[in-house]
């Protein structure tokens, strides 16, 4: 019995639940998986090589780029676009759409991601990350265009992300459950660590970032109040827990439960984090372990993305969390930023 289940033994034990699967979706998470232990790689060395700084360059949505960002983008959108899978690419760090090696019928995919999240943490060994969104194109009989993007979460074949920190982590969903994986560097392989993850009923950690207090809605004020109180748990208030990389808190609110909040407020009336390869892949997962995610209004799956780097705000977590901030932020009408 080969003693460990690696990421393309487990996903090729999967297909046996799609019997007219072409295995596919399996080469190319496989794919992005090698993408991730090279970033992985970069990431750890970065400091012997000088990759830690800025590289001078703004991207679309006005951040100081950093190498590693660069780095990172460069190393997928060669990986993935030479794979045949994909028709079209968008990446955070470029401001359009990015044409692929194959010829745009073959690609039966487009994929949406961000190659390093959580890059402001970069060289304070912080954790960071990639996230992934791999929609099918609408019409697998024509070239992939623009639009193949502009899917709600209901259209997503499969969402991951990973967390490059103490280990280096992969979590994924093709839509049956979210699974786990651990590299394990004396193999070189990604093993399966966690089957089935499913995110706490409730949870006692809330996650934001309380330096924008300032600009919130009064309401989101209040609820975030209502979580310090004597009488928040059974056990008193919550704890605060914000790493500042969103694949970080998003990976813990996922396994141990509570909610991950980043909502509107004056400085950012559309949200902070990105809808298409952010919000969606995460809320994707999230749903899939049993967990909410919204962006005040509207579960984040059910949104149309309109535009390749559309902003979004993003609570979620735990339904009964997410839940109660719809019911006291959101029950009486719209919010906005202060
Ligand atoms: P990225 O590094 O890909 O630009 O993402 C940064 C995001 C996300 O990782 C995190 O949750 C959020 O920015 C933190 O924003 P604040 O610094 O405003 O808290
Ligand atoms: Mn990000
Ligand atoms: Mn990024």
């Amino acid at each position: 019995m080969i003693p460990t289940q690696t990421l393309s033994r487990f996903i090729h034990s999967q297909r046996k639940r799609y019997p007219d699967s072409t295995g596919e979706l399996s080469d190319l998470l496989v794919s992005i998986s090698l993408g991730m232990k090279l970033i992985s790689q970069m990431v750890a060395t970065a400091g012997f090589k000088g990759l830690h700084g800025y590289s001078g360059e703004i991207n679309v949505h006005g951040d100081e780029k950093r190498i590693l960002d660069d780095e990172a983008d460069e190393v997928l959108v060669e990986l993935l676009g030479s794979s045949g899978h994909f028709g079209l690419l968008v990446s955070e760090e470029r401001d359009s759409v990015i044409a692929t090696d194959a010829s745009h019928n073959e690609g039966k995919y487009v994929l949406a991601f961000d190659p390093l999240d959580g890059s402001s943490n970069i060289g304070s060994n912080i954790p960071t990350g990639t996230i992934f969104c791999i929609y099918k194109k609408k019409d697998e009989n024509r070239a992939a265009i623009n639009d193949d993007f502009c899917q709600p979460g209901s259209a997503v074949v499969a969402a991951g992300y990973s967390v490059y920190g103490a280990k280096t982590s992969f979590v994924y969903s093709t839509g049956s459950g979210v699974h786990g994986f651990t590299l394990d560097p004396s193999i070189g392989e990604f093993v399966l660590t966690d089957p089935d993850i499913r995110v706490p009923e409730r949870g006692t950690i809330y996650s934001v970032n309380e330096g924008n207090t300032a600009f919130w809605d009064d309401r989101v004020k209040t609820y975030v109040e209502s979580l310090k109180r004597h009488d928040a748990t059974e056990k008193g208030p919550y704890t605060g827990r914000y790493v500042g990389s969103l694949v970080a808190d998003f990976d813990r609110t996922l396994r141990k439960g509570g909610v991950f909040l980043y909502p509107v407020d004056a400085k950012r009336p559309t949200g902070r984090l990105r809808l298409l390869y952010e919000c969606m892949p995460l809320a994707f997962i999230m749903e899939q372990a049993g967990g909410s995610a919204i962006n005040g209004p509207d579960r984040i799956v059910e949104i149309t993305p309109s535009d390749i780097h559309q902003k979004s705000a993003l609570i979620t977590g735990s339904p009964s969390e997410v839940a109660r901030y719809a019911a006291q932020v959101h029950a009486k009408g719209d919010v906005k930023g202060r």
